[in-house]
């Protein structure tokens, strides 16, 4: 299916979560079809999905592209990662805020370069859609231009990215702080020009408390007010020095989340990453005002920032939206099959073991569900947008001798998790086109 659209029927074995399996059931919270068959219309929308035998006779006409026994699942969707970090990998920081000093913010400061921003944005996409991410909530930078180059990208590939530009006004280099004023109407700009525009959405960005003065939360505040429909991200208890110096510089608040919610930061399309060290006052709140918190743990293992307790959070006596994300760049992999690995491994340490429905269904309908996109994206089905990754599950010699042992969907998809990475990753679906072989062409 290459060039102008015209349908296709893609086959595998078609897997797509209808609920959460927590709540639902292990056996209800899944379809699977063995030999099954996705249509995608014309207009890179699912049309039909079902068993392979059954595909309706009208579209007997187009293409078929059979992906054998490789598992169709919709494209992963990461909640929090970002953009200027996708090359700073692997950064030797002792912490957080020593990262963040000594790397992080030094690197951001090359986004100022429009040329710069440019090329990184067609690197990051590319990487993105490598690792059959399909859809995106990114922090940006302070940079107008960089932020702009970030959606227009996005654009041109069709894929749904939500992002916004990074508001900081302190604690940080002169060359990556603003102040409130020009940071919401930098944002105002921005709203105006990508909010909707093809599959794009805008999230105004302070990017935590430590690099916000009380003027510029009250702006990003007053945003959320102006703007009720957009997103809002930042980051929220996830370092211990961190929290610390938010006590300090803002003696006044209850805690770390009472900071934000004194300036209208909270509430549905609110999500705070990381969320590592909540107290239960502070899970109460983010669940009464419906906010999300994003579990990031190749980040947290990463950085020492601590081991997040999903079920807690997620199905504690205050029930806390969950989403999932790589965090990249203090995330050590794009790789969703990473994060999903690091997610199990951490709860198993805090003895509140996920399980492999559950992480996958985190990564599809869950996070859609979490940023309110469950009506476009997140599972396979009529109407949607045809977002899908092609994993294998047989990889690599290893991996193909693992999964001889297999028995059911959760166990093909528990050894996915724990032991796959881009390798698996065979193809990755916008909008119906393929986009992971097509970056291969494109270079040629
Ligand atoms: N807190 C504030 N900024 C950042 C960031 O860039 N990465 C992480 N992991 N935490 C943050
Ligand atoms: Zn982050």
């Amino acid at each position: 299916m290459n060039g102008e659209r015209s349908g296709a029927i893609v086959r595998g074995q078609v897997v797509t979560f209808n609920d959460d399996p927590e709540v639902v059931g292990e056996r209800e919270c899944v379809s699977h079809w063995v030999d099954g068959a996705v249509v995608i219309g014309d207009d890179g929308a699912i049309a039909w999905v079902g068993a392979r035998g059954e595909v309706p006779d009208e579209y007997a006409g187009l293409e078929t592209i059979d992906h054998g026994d490789r598992l169709i699942l919709p494209g992963f969707i990461d909640a929090h990662l970002h953009f200027p970090q996708y090359r700073m990998i692997a950064a030797y920081g002792k912490d957080l805020l020593d990262w963040l000093n000594r790397y992080t913010f030094i690197e951001e400061q090359r986004y100022g370069d429009e040329d710069v921003a440019k090329a990184a944005a067609v690197e990051f996409i590319d990487e993105l859609f490598r690792q059959g991410i399909t859809a995106c909530l990114a922090f940006s930078t302070i940079h107008m231009t960089a932020t702009s180059a970030l959606f227009a990208e996005a654009a041109s590939r069709n894929m749904a990215l939500i992002s916004g530009r990074t508001m900081m006004d302190r604690s940080a280099p002169e060359g990556l702080t603003d102040d409130a004023q020009t940071s919401h109407d930098e944002s105002v700009e921005l709203i105006e020009r990508w909010s909707g525009a093809g599959r794009l959405g805008y999230a105004i960005s302070p990017r935590f408390a430590v690099t916000s003065s009380e003027a510029q939360l009250e702006a990003a505040g007053s945003l959320v007010k102006q703007y009720p429909d957009l997103w809002m991200q930042t980051h929220l208890s996830e370092n211990h020095g961190e929290i610390e110096v938010v006590a300090n510089d803002f003696p006044w608040a209850k805690d770390y989340t009472d900071v934000y919610d004194r300036f209208g930061l909270l509430g549905p399309k609110s999500f705070f990453a990381h969320g590592i060290h909540l107290g239960d006052r502070e899970l109460a709140r983010l669940s009464e005002s419906g906010s999300g918190v994003v579990h990031c743990p190749t980040s947290n293992n990463f950085l020492g920032s601590g081991l997040f307790r999903c079920r807690h959070t997620r199905n504690g006596k205050t029930p806390v939206k969950t989403a999932v994300g790589c965090d990249i760049g203090g995330g050590t992999s794009f790789a969703m099959l990473d994060t999903l690995r690091d997610a199990y491994t951490v709860s198993q340490l805090v003895g509140a073991r996920i399980s492999p429905l559950e992480a996958f269904y985190l990564a599809t309908l869950g996070n859609a569900r979490a940023l309110g996109l469950e009506e476009t994206i997140g599972s396979l089905q009529a109407g949607k947008f045809a977002d899908m990754v092609v994993l294998d599950p047989k990889a690599t010699p290893i991996m193909a001798a693992r999964h001889d042992l297999s028995q059911s969907l959760a166990d093909v998809l528990f050894a996915l998790m724990i032991m796959g990475d881009d390798r698996a990753v065979h193809e990755t679906y916008v909008a119906g086109r393929p986009v992971k072989s097509a970056i291969g062409a494109s270079q040629r």
